[in-house]
């Protein structure tokens, strides 16, 4: 964004709109481990502002953390064109997320919410704690995947996994148990559904539905979560039927 929007910048084109994402966001960050000290809304009015000062006629779009109808009119309110949530949808059925792991979000409180370095992208990335990914020293599967290699054939996974495997490098059955704690193989946990990445309000999920006879939580319908946005008031959320 700094790169289009530089002070006298020549630019070709305008963009047709601009996100900011908040550290509170699912999965990768664009912020360090100190995503903490961070706060979306300042970040926002800045940005609001200056395109404002510059008449700049770009929609600004906020995420991150948005998780009310509340909290989405008070983004409006205060100038962006839109809102973009994703954290309330992943407890929907229209969601691509297997039910049992649909349970996991909903079941998790705060403290099983962690922001980590495993992602071989490089960015810090927000997981449940008891993501089957984190720690598995799965053979790296780049014939099947690869999608992060980079132009040499490289990805970080691959480097932290023959640095664990090191002594057993000859001893396969002692490898079949290998735990690889510094990456994950994001390409294949992201495939199976056993990197649970997440957003900063999961833990927030189980007080948007009810609990049902058998201990599960309902699962909600996107147009649930929808008109909720768009109709609830203040910080009040709808529950289901
Ligand atoms: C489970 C999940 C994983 C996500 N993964 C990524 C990601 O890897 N990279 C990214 O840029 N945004 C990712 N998003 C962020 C969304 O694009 C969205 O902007 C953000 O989560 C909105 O905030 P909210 O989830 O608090 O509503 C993810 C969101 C969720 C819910």
């Amino acid at each position: 964004m700094q790169l289009f929007l530089r002070k006298n910048a020549k630019l070709k084109r305008l963009p047709d709109y601009i996100i900011v994402e908040g550290p509170l966001a699912g999965g990768h960050l664009g912020f360090g481990m100190d995503w903490a000290k961070f706060d979306l809304q300042p970040i926002v009015e800045e940005v609001y502002q200056y395109l404002k000062s510059e008449q700049l006629d770009i929609p600004l779009i906020a995420a991150g953390g948005i998780f009310t109808g509340g909290d989405a009119v008070a983004f409006l309110e205060a100038g962006v064109a839109a809102v973009q949530v994703a954290t309330r949808f992943t407890a929907t059925r229209e969601c691509g997320l297997p039910p049992d792991v649909q349970q996991e979000y909903f079941k998790a409180s705060e403290r099983d919410i962690e922001v980590n370095t495993i992602s071989p992208t490089g960015y810090p990335m927000r997981m449940l704690k008891n993501s089957p990914a984190i720690g598995d020293g799965i053979r790296p599967n780049c014939e099947a995947y690869g999608y992060l290699l980079d132009g040499a054939g490289h990805c970080a996974y691959i480097t932290a996994y023959n640095l664990a495997l090191g002594p057993h490098a000859n001893a396969k059955k002692k490898a079949k148990h290998l735990s690889v704690m510094d990456k994950t193989c994001l390409c294949t946990h992201m495939r199976n559904f056993n990197c649970w990445t997440c957003g900063h309000y999961t833990y927030r999920l189980k007080d948007t539905t009810r609990r049902l006879d058998d201990g599960s939580y309902q699962v909600l319908s996107a147009e649930h979560v929808f008109r909720d946005y768009q109709f609830s008031t203040g910080q009040n959320i709808l529950l289901p039927d």
